[in-house]
């Protein structure tokens, strides 16, 4: 842990998204999204679990805002489902579903919890699916009305906004691998879905111009891309081209108006002939990047995989997740340096960073020992404290996750939360990462 504190007004927060947490997707006139459809096709989520009741937090919201508060947070980073305000993706608002996310941030302010609000983390309403989805053209003005319709409602409280959670994964797990909502294979459907979300991004940009007061910003996950030793020409082509698809795909057109050149070597015929124009017109200002940080991953060259030729190394001695996630914490350090670096003096804030290791169903004697999470939580933030150090402008850190929950296609099978759900009861447990994580705050981020 680092000695000296945080900047100040540095933000300590949680993050959550809706589909994850918060269970009755139907209630009050929700229309229905794809994961709710996916999670009913058989096969799809494993042990058949679904976000039906999840961690019931559409009942259960008042308590978990007073866990966070018992945290001491300052911040708590959470998604809207488009579905609850618009139950068909555009034209009729349902205020009741308005009124959720009203009240929710209400109760934040009042415990003096900074609400950061993220529009997209992935549950697309199914009636725009059925037209498309992520792959129709009007997509990026469906997601601008919404967008509008949301900040009119809730910009005089929320502060920060967030317009799309991690649009690579939605394009490679949803249109490219299909392992999770809608579910499709294929790599030119993957390369549309890319180009419209980020057209979404911009689109919502523009419509926060017109309406908002304070910050928008857009979060990617980026993991950095290694070779082992004695790496071929072939190897670190694989690194380059990796690097490209999941670190630039998105922040190169968002920030630089211009896709990486490697995009054609990794989708081949496949890559769509986009007008640069359009391209160019991606690129809009932003007050601030997130960043979602779980890992490194080491890659040779294997022709094997696909869209990039690149198979991930085990590491020998490496200690890593329940998802089989390498512990790195250098690696937040290095990209949030990298990002400081590449995409000029902007605001960065850690949006999710976190692990998944094995903890009981069921807590004993009301306690969770997961000294693994510490561990990963302690050392994490000493990354994001030395990226400080080395200039990168770090304004927040927000821990995944508040609590257990539904691991999109692994289910209920990983835990990620700072505190234990038990899925049966619904009783809420702090875990020892909870109590460090509290500890943390208290001190700024300084050691004793
Ligand atoms: C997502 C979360 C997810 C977490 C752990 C991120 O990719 O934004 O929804 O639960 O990683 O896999």
């Amino acid at each position: 842990m680092s000695t000296t504190p945080f900047p100040p007004g540095f933000l300590w927060g949680c993050a959550t998204s809706a589909y994850q947490i918060e269970g009755s997707p139907l209630a009050d006139g929700a229309g229905p999204s794809i994961w709710q459809r996916f999670a009913q096709t058989p096969g799809r989520i494993a042990n058949g679990d679904t976000g039906d009741i999840a961690c019931d937090h559409f009942r259960r919201w008042r308590e978990d805002v007073a866990l966070m508060r018992d945290l001491g947070l300052t911040s708590y980073r959470f998604s809207l489902a488009w579905g609850r305000v618009l139950p068909e993706g555009r034209g009729r608002v349902n205020p009741a579903g308005l009124g959720f996310y009203e009240r929710l941030v209400d109760e934040l302010l009042r415990h003096g919890i900074a609400p950061m609000a993220t529009l997209y983390h992935w549950d697309l309403p199914a009636a725009l699916d059925d037209r498309g989805g992520w792959l129709n053209p009007d997509i990026a003005g469906w997601f601008g009305e919404y967008a509008q319709t949301v900040f009119r409602a809730l910009d005089d409280r929320v502060k920060y906004w967030v317009t799309l959670n991690e649009p690579w994964v939605v394009a490679d797990g949803g249109y490219m691998h299909g392992v999770l909502a809608p579910g499709h294979r294929s790599a030119n459907e993957a390369a549309i879905a890319a180009h419209r979300l980020m057209q979404a991004h911009a689109t919502g940009v523009q419509a926060y111009r017109a309406e908002g007061r304070h910050q928008i910003g857009l979060v990617v996950n980026i993991e950095p891309k290694h070779v082992a030793p004695g790496a071929t020409e072939a190897d670190r082509h694989a690194q380059t081209l990796a690097d490209a698809y999941m670190n630039r795909q998105y922040l190169d057109p968002a920030l630089l108006g211009r896709y990486p050149d490697e995009l054609r070597e990794v989708f081949g015929d496949a890559w769509p002939a986009w007008p640069d124009a359009e391209v160019e017109a991606l690129k809009v200002p932003i007050d601030f990047l997130g960043l979602n940080y779980y890992t490194r991953s080491v890659v040779r060259h294997d022709p094997a995989h696909w869209p990039v030729p690149a198979a991930p190394v085990r590491q020998a001695g490496a200690t890593c997740t329940e998802t089989g996630w390498e512990l790195y914490p250098a690696g937040l350090t290095d990209t949030l340096v990298w990002m400081h670096q590449r995409y000029g003096q902007l605001p960065l804030y850690v949006t999710e960073n976190g692990a998944a290791f094995y903890d009981p169903p069921r807590a004993t004697a009301g306690r969770i020992d997961d000294p693994l999470r510490v561990q990963y939580l302690h050392s994490h933030v000493a990354a994001v404290h030395e990226a400080i150090a080395q200039g990168a402008d770090v304004r927040g850190y927000y821990a995944w996750s508040l609590l257990d929950n539904l691991e999109w296609a692994h289910g209920f099978s990983k835990r990620f939360g700072l505190v234990h759900v038990d899925f049966e009861s619904q009783q809420r447990t702090p875990k020892a990462s909870a109590q460090a994580y509290r500890e943390i705050i208290r001190r700024h981020g300084a050691a004793d």
